[in-house]
């Protein structure tokens, strides 16, 4: 079992819940006998979803495909400090934050990041995009949800979008960049039409040498002349190591005139995500999804 101390409280939830649908139930009949409430255990998933939204306080439901945009950001701006998931790390768990739960879509968020809180070390994120932040907001309002309300986290279908125009955007927007042919068989490698999204949404970056495509790569060049190139194995703001074509480790002090050109594979990918629209990224799933 992944989250047990989840799945006790969850446990408890639903009791509490059911106990105040039943009571609400048994108080409806008194005051007038003909009408009726949905008692929790004859809820719809989507019902009982809605129920647990409401009881424990979670507000608007989260917008998934937002969500999925601001999945990259997070995990480059935020994960580090605040877990992948939002769990917590270094910094606090953002899952139970009053800040996150009085919020609905970002409209107090935004503003709350925006500004941080610098003096107890939660950075500003003042030139951030007004949209990016939204869509990061989004995501962290997900990552409660799946927790909370996992019943009702997997009965939504996101397979919304329409197949021909998604292949048609594809073969307009994606084919420049990757070959034709690259995404045959591309839904047979994911469990599930959540799982594919999320792994062309933003794919895994990668630093092995099996996977040379994806790695990061910069080019150092030194004051005293010369330059080094080849994969990033670690980087900061006072150093970086790079593995040569040869297999040669390089960990080079970025003293003043050092200068540090990456490129960043992903980066590229992450640009043209940043502008994808709603319809647009049901049209893609939905069009990949028949990629089996
Ligand atoms: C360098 C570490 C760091 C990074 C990066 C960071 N945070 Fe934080 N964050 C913190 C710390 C520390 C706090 C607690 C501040 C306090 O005690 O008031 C915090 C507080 C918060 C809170 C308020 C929690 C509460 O209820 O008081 C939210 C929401 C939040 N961060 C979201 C984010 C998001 C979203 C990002 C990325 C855009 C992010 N943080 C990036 C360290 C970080
Ligand atoms: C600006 C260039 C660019 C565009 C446009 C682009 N990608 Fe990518 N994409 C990349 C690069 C570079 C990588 C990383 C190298 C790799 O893994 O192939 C990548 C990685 C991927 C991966 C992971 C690789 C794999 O096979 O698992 C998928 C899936 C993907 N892109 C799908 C798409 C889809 C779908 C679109 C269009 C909606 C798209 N990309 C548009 C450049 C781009």
């Amino acid at each position: 079992m992944r989250y047990p101390i989840f799945c006790t409280v969850l446990a408890g939830i639903s009791a509490a819940l059911a106990g105040i649908a039943v009571a609400q139930e048994a108080q409806t009949e008194i005051q007038n006998g003909a009408q009726q409430q949905t008692p929790y255990q004859k809820m719809t998933p989507e019902q009982r979803a809605a129920a647990t939204r409401t009881f424990l306080g979670l507000g608007a439901e989260p917008d998934r495909a937002a969500a999925a945009r601001g999945e990259p950001l997070y995990i480059q701006s935020c994960a580090f400090c605040h877990g992948q998931q939002a769990r917590g790390a270094t910094g606090s768990s953002l899952i139970t934050s009053d800040e996150v739960l009085h919020d609905d879509h970002g409209e107090h968020l935004v503003a709350f990041l925006r500004k941080g809180r610098p003096e107890k070390g939660m950075p500003a994120f003042a030139t951030m995009p007004d949209d990016q932040l939204r869509d990061i907001t989004e995501f962290v309002h997900l990552q409660v949800e799946a927790i909370a309300n996992r019943g009702g986290y997997h009965v939504l279908n996101i397979l919304v979008g329409v197949e021909e125009k998604g292949r048609q955007y594809v073969s307009a927007r994606c084919i420049p960049c990757h070959a034709p042919g690259s995404f045959a068989h591309i839904a047979s490698r994911f469990r599930s039409p959540e799982q594919l999204q999320k792994g062309w949404i933003s794919p895994p970056q990668s630093t092995g040498p099996e996977d040379r495509m994806r790695a990061i790569t910069a080019a150092v060049e030194m004051p005293e002349g010369g330059t080094i190139a080849g994969r990033v194995t670690e980087v900061s703001d006072f150093r970086i190591t790079l593995v040569d074509r040869d297999g040669q480790t390089h960990r080079i002090d970025r003293r003043p005139g050092v200068k540090v050109r990456m490129n960043d594979p992903i980066a590229a990918h992450q640009q043209m995500i940043m502008t994808l629209a709603n319809d647009d990224m049901h049209n893609v799933t939905a069009y990949l999804e028949t990629l089996k």
